[in-house]
């Protein structure tokens, strides 16, 4: 990627989160977000992944208040153990536990899955929430470059190597779910089959879109083919919108800047943001429904492009290949 392409990567990332900001702003002055109420979910059973801060921390709280088990899944031991404490503590559910899961590696991943079905539990609801953003050009222990790998590919094959639980847990008037956090840069984001791996040159900003990018035609894809197969599980992508955490700390020092002083004012508290993936999660209203991307809990369009099925099947298919797994779309399992 030229630097001019880079820049105008970066130019159209800041324009994709002014625009949500902007709408946040305006909410705000109209009396802000207000609080949903989700009915109790006793018995079911939840994965997050990045459960540890932010979003995801919120998110693993929220599920664990409705009386869901709660499996935090994360890379950072010390961080995992003070969050779940935190959680058990505020929500007085002690079935809120961790498990090591490092999306940067395949090794992990299948490590974390063959130790989550050693407990022999069913599984509701997977959420997609981990994520890496605008990080220095690095590569995952697999060798993929990091947003992809991390964000994407690590979900993806994660949820590849869940979805036999996921199934065996949905019932027809209870589907099991998955819930897939992708962001307004998606709508920047570009796609390039050949060059996946930012090979033809890197920029931070383009990177992390095409990663959200990828997560929504994933998601798509999923879906048609849980529906195709009458499977009792679906598939909804949440866009938290603009939220104050952590996941700023590689931007440039002005908008962190920015963000330290105005961020209580414009930016969603991760509480807030953690809103939609509960909604996907557990929401009455999305029983039986998938092939949605939610954000501020209502259905939103994704960028028309994700409803492309023949990019989302080269996307599937390119992705089987790079995690090493069959194309299951290709054989029984999907009807
Ligand atoms: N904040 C926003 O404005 C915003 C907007 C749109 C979408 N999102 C999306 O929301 C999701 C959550 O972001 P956030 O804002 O809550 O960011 P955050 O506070 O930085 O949390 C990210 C979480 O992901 C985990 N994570 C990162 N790399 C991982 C890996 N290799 N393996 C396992 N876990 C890993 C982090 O754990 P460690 O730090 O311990 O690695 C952390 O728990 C992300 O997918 C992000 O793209 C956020």
């Amino acid at each position: 990627m030229s630097p001019l392409s880079a820049a105008r990567a970066a130019l159209r990332v800041y324009a994709a989160g002014a625009a949500v900001i902007l709408a946040q702003l305006l909410r705000r002055c109209r009396g802000g977000f207000a609080e949903p109420v989700f009915p109790p979910q006793p018995g079911r059973v939840a994965i997050v992944t990045g459960g540890t801060e932010g979003i995801g921390f919120a998110t693993a709280k929220h599920l664990a208040r409705l009386g869901m088990h709660v499996i935090i899944a994360g890379n950072n031991d010390s961080k995992a153990r003070e969050a779940v404490r935190k959680i058990r503590e505020e929500t007085l559910n002690d079935k809120v536990e961790f498990l090591y899961c490092d999306l940067a590696s395949m090794k992990s991943l299948r490590q974390f899955v063959q130790k989550f079905k050693m407990k022999k539990i069913p599984l509701h609801v997977l959420v997609n929430n981990a994520g890496v953003m605008m990080v220095p050009q690095r590569e995952t222990e697999d060798g993929f470059e990091e947003h992809f790998g991390v964000n994407y590919l690590g979900h993806f094959l994660l949820t590849h190597l869940l979805l036999d639980d996921l199934q065996a847990s949905g019932s027809p008037g209870r589907s099991s779910r998955v819930v897939t956090v992708s962001s307004a840069t998606h709508y920047v984001g570009e796609l390039d089959l050949d060059d996946l791996q930012s090979s033809g040159g890197y920029s931070p900003h383009g990177a992390y879109a095409r990663s959200k990018l990828a997560l929504v035609l994933f998601s798509h894809r999923l879906q048609a083919l849980l529906e195709a197969k009458g499977s009792p599980v679906t598939a909804n992508v949440a866009d938290p919108g603009v939220v104050n955490t952590d996941l700023y700390r590689h931007v440039f020092w002005g908008t962190r800047l920015l963000k330290k002083l105005f961020g209580w004012w414009f930016f969603k508290t991760p509480d807030e943001g953690a809103w939609t993936s509960v909604y996907a999660a557990v929401s009455p209203a999305l029983e039986g429904v998938g092939g949605r991307y939610l954000y501020n809990e209502k259905e939103a369009k994704s960028l028309a492009i994700t409803y492309d099925p023949k990019l989302q099947r080269q996307l599937w298919a390119r992705s089987c290949q790079m995690t090493g797994i069959a194309d299951m779309s290709r054989d029984t399992l999907w009807g």
